[in-house]
């Protein structure tokens, strides 16, 4: 729309009307549309008003119902009969594909996301990159790209030496068995006391983790074991989540892919000691990439380094994507270096995509200290905490389990993807599920209501739109910004746009629903349920590319 009326100004006017000139005015009585030309009265050599008169007076499309000059602006109002019939007619045919686009062209994009550490609680940052690698996934295959969700499990490193170890001394198989990532931990802790006063434990522990590395059969097994008691943990989350993934190939995997990079490091130069240890040199002002230990241990950037090669090879992807936290921006930096170093075109095509942190009472919110599952405990807390609410208000509701997890498990994800993922985000689980306000439960509650309106309209009939009330053009103008919502937060990889647009259309629908009657009104009955199918299909999209269900009774 907005392409027309620029196109249709510059056949009027010698004037050079860029995009970003063309504002839409907040009150719907200056127009749909208003060019300020105070811009173009030096170059015109014409006072503003005049220009703006002269405008008005000429400028027509199939669109534009009326032009008007007013100090010095132009506003224009958009033909609304017309464009809402368009549009309805355009939503109803598509539904939930509305908005999807081409543009990927099928090309395909590695997400690594979540990527929890094995033996270690599932902290609020690996929820938050979950939750934003979801999301983008789905934006990605809105519009034509073919996501590829890889779950880069943290399960390789000298401290599953010492874990090993630990264990060996002092674990309990059974303890594991009933608390694996609360009892794995406290061996894990223990170890670090005990080593302070005994520093020879880190010896057996860098001994147990060669033995790793190296195929021992007693130490994989305990090391297997160990993960697949963690990965059944991670999973309780995923499900509650409703998260699922490509690929679980984790560090581990890459224990026999990284020789063959080291060398090729090495024969090409780059590989430099620097106090028995292995790396590679970068700019000045950034640290060296480190790359063997002088132990002739890996590290997690040659983890890294191994699985962005062997992703370009297995993927061809034509963008490769890291949702990780802030705090580890210099790491990818570095091994997007090493591998231009080696002379990979596509290292351009590797983004970080980084996150700021969830705080409770202003710090850092830990997983680490107090409950250990407290991720799970979180979930949970959210869900009874809905179903409680649906007891107070809508106490005969069916599926009432369904949908308290639906609306618990939504206000959690809302209430982050709504802010830009690089901020700080506070935790606070009562504002998360307010029906009021910027929330998820909020957003659902509209297309809930919405859909109410459709059980009792019962199926409608053809419809003739004779007039557009303030109203219902605020619901279209927001339905026919969908697609570009969607390509924004595509482009700029941040689910907020998307959480922000839907906030925005829940609104326009809450206003026209407290000041329009939809069902006594004969007349416009017909289109008004058909512009609130509308509201659905877009709503329940949106909830969808955010990872959130949207149940139609709540
Ligand atoms: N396991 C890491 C951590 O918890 C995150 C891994 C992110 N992905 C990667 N390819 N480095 O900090």
């Amino acid at each position: 729309m907005k392409k027309d009326i620029l196109q249709a100004l510059q056949t009027v006017s010698p004037i050079q009307v860029e995009e970003q000139m063309l504002e839409r005015p907040a009150n719907s009585k200056l127009g749909d549309f208003a060019l300020p030309c105070f811009p173009f009265a030096r170059a015109l050599r014409k006072s503003p008003v005049a220009i703006a008169e002269e405008i008005a007076g000429s400028l027509t499309h199939p669109s534009i119902r009326k032009v008007e000059a007013v100090n010095g602006y132009v506003n224009i109002f958009l033909n609304r009969t017309a464009i809402t019939d368009d549009l309805l007619h355009l939503i109803l045919d598509q539904s939930a594909t509305y908005g999807s686009s081409n543009e990927g062209n099928g090309g395909v994009v590695t997400i690594d996301l979540s990527s929890p550490n094995i033996a270690k609680p599932f902290s609020m940052g690996h929820l938050r990159s979950t939750v934003i690698g979801n999301s983008i996934a789905y934006l990605l295959e809105k519009t034509g790209y073919q996501p590829v969700k890889i779950n880069h499990i943290g399960d390789w490193g000298t401290q599953f030496g010492k874990l090993l170890t630990a264990y060996r001394k002092w674990g309990n198989e059974e303890e594991v068995r009933q608390a694996p990532i609360e009892t794995l931990l406290k061996l894990y802790i223990r170890f670090h006391e005990e080593a302070e006063t005994a520093p020879s434990l880190n010896d057996e522990g860098r001994a147990a983790f060669k033995a790793l590395e190296d195929g021992d059969s007693d130490a994989l097994a305990l090391w297997d074991w160990f993960k697949t008691e963690s990965l059944q943990e991670f999973q309780r989350i995923y499900d509650l989540l409703g998260v699922t993934f490509d690929s679980y190939n984790g560090e581990a995997y890459y224990n026999d892919k990284m020789e063959p990079v080291v060398q090729e490091l090495a024969d090409k130069g780059l590989l430099v000691e620097s106090d028995g240890a292995m790396v590679v040199e970068l700019e000045e002002d950034m640290p060296p990439c480190l790359i063997k230990k002088s132990d002739g241990a890996t590290l997690y950037a040659t983890r890294d380094l191994a699985a962005a090669i062997d992703r370009k090879n297995k993927y061809d992807f034509v963008r490769s994507i890291y949702v990780v936290g802030n705090e580890q921006s210099l790491h990818f930096t570095q091994v997007k270096k090493v591998l231009g170093k080696l002379g990979h075109e596509w290292a351009n095509d590797i983004v970080h995509v980084p996150f700021g942190l969830i705080l409770q009472g202003g710090k850092k919110m830990s997983t680490r200290k107090g409950k250990i599952v407290l991720l799970e405990e979180v979930l949970k807390d959210a869900i009874e905490l809905a179903q409680k609410n649906i007891e107070e208000k809508n106490p005969t509701l069916a599926n009432k389990p369904e949908v308290a997890k639906a609306v618990g498990v939504g206000a959690i994800l809302f209430s982050d993807l709504k802010q830009h993922r690089k901020h700080d985000i506070e935790f606070n689980l009562e504002a998360m599920l307010q029906v009021e306000g910027e929330t998820g439960p909020y957003v659902q509650y509209a297309h809930a209501r919405a859909n109410s309106i459709l059980r009792k309209a019962g199926a409608p009939d053809k419809f003739a739109i004779d007039e557009v009330n303030d109203y219902e053009w605020d619901i279209v103008k927001l339905l026919s910004q969908f697609p570009q919502a969607v390509k924004r937060a595509n482009d700029e990889l941040d689910p907020s746009v998307i959480a922000k647009y839907a906030v925005d259309l829940a609104q326009a629908f809450n206003s026209f629903y407290g000041n329009v009657q939809v069902l006594s009104d004969e007349a416009h009955k017909h289109y008004r349920i058909s512009l609130i199918e509308c509201v659905t299909i877009v709503l329940k999209e949106s909830l969808r590319l955010l990872g959130i269900k949207a149940p139609e009774e709540m």
